[in-house]
């Protein structure tokens, strides 16, 4: 029997490829990270605070070099790439005096963007992430939900292939965190996009990754990095079955293991 020829949209396409990458500041806090993120993953980063979880996503984005090894971004350097790429703090940093539309906006206007063609598109954008209703108002008039998905639809604004997200719902209470949850797989699939998302909740990593990235401290390693065997569909009631609760176990022992690693 012979097989059929692999064509090359057979093969998994990587997005990013860290290979040897080490960071220093005034001491060394990535060391040896090797791995890659293919198209479509959704990869979560664990590990104890100050690991250097926000550095690697610093390092993906440009926003600081490495001291050596290679990093590339769709076969780019991570400058090269900046535009296929949108960041998503924690802290939202929307703009007081703007209005909503006027925050969503402002990735647009930077690139000077014509403004019928920028409304067009904003609107678009506030409708998918369900804030139409609020164009008009400000930002303290929102709730910590609303400012995030506000956060969400300006960094959406231009296009992303990759999104960059540092431990966006942090600041939320549980119920607004799982519905934002549930909302960015939505928006995900949707989108097709490829998202490293740094926690520090494991059930949120299990719960959004098809993989997760477990770093050790002192200097920043790879501890273990372990694909999520859960259905690709995931519905609010995916957390409450015993195979969630058993993946949650698992990666809070491997989590537990590299903060005395
Ligand atoms: N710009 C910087 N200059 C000096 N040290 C830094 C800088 N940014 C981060 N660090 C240090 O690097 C380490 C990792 O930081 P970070 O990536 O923010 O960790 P995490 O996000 O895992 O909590 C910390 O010890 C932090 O103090
Ligand atoms: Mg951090």
């Amino acid at each position: 029997m012979s097989a059929q020829p692999r064509r090359a949209q057979d093969f998994a396409v990587p997005q990013i490829e860290f290979a040897g990458v080490a960071k220093k500041y005034d001491r060394l806090i990535l060391d040896g990270l090797n791995f890659s993120v293919t198209k479509g993953d959704f990869v979560s980063i664990l590990g104890p605070s100050g690991c250097g979880k926000s550095t690697v996503l610093k390092l993906i984005s440009g926003l600081t070099p490495a001291n050596s090894g290679t990093i590339l971004v769709d076969g780019m350097t991570p400058k090269n790439a900046r535009e296929t790429m949108s960041f998503i703090f924690q802290d939202p940093t929307l703009l007081p005096w703007r209005t909503v539309r006027a925050n969503a906006g402002l990735g647009l206007e930077l690139e000077r963007v014509p403004r019928e063609k920028r409304d067009e598109k904003v609107d678009a954008l506030l409708e998918l992430v369900g804030l139409s209703h609020v164009a008009r108002a400000y930002p303290r008039q929102l709730s910590g939900g609303m400012k995030m998905r506000l956060s969400i639809a300006r960094a959406l604004a231009t296009d992303p292939r990759l999104l960059l997200m540092d431990e966006p719902f942090a600041a939320l209470d549980e119920m607004t965190r799982d519905r934002m949850n549930e909302e960015l797989l939505r928006l995900r699939d949707e989108q097709k996009w490829t998202v490293v998302f740094v926690t520090h909740s494991v059930a949120e990593a299990v719960f959004l990754s098809t993989r997760i990235i477990v770093l050790s401290a002192n200097p920043g390693r790879i501890h273990a990095d372990i694909p999520v065997m859960l259905p690709a569909a995931r519905a609010a009631d995916l957390r409450t079955t015993p195979e969630f609760e058993q993946c949650v176990t698992a990666i809070s022992r491997t989590l537990w293991e590299a903060r005395t690693a």
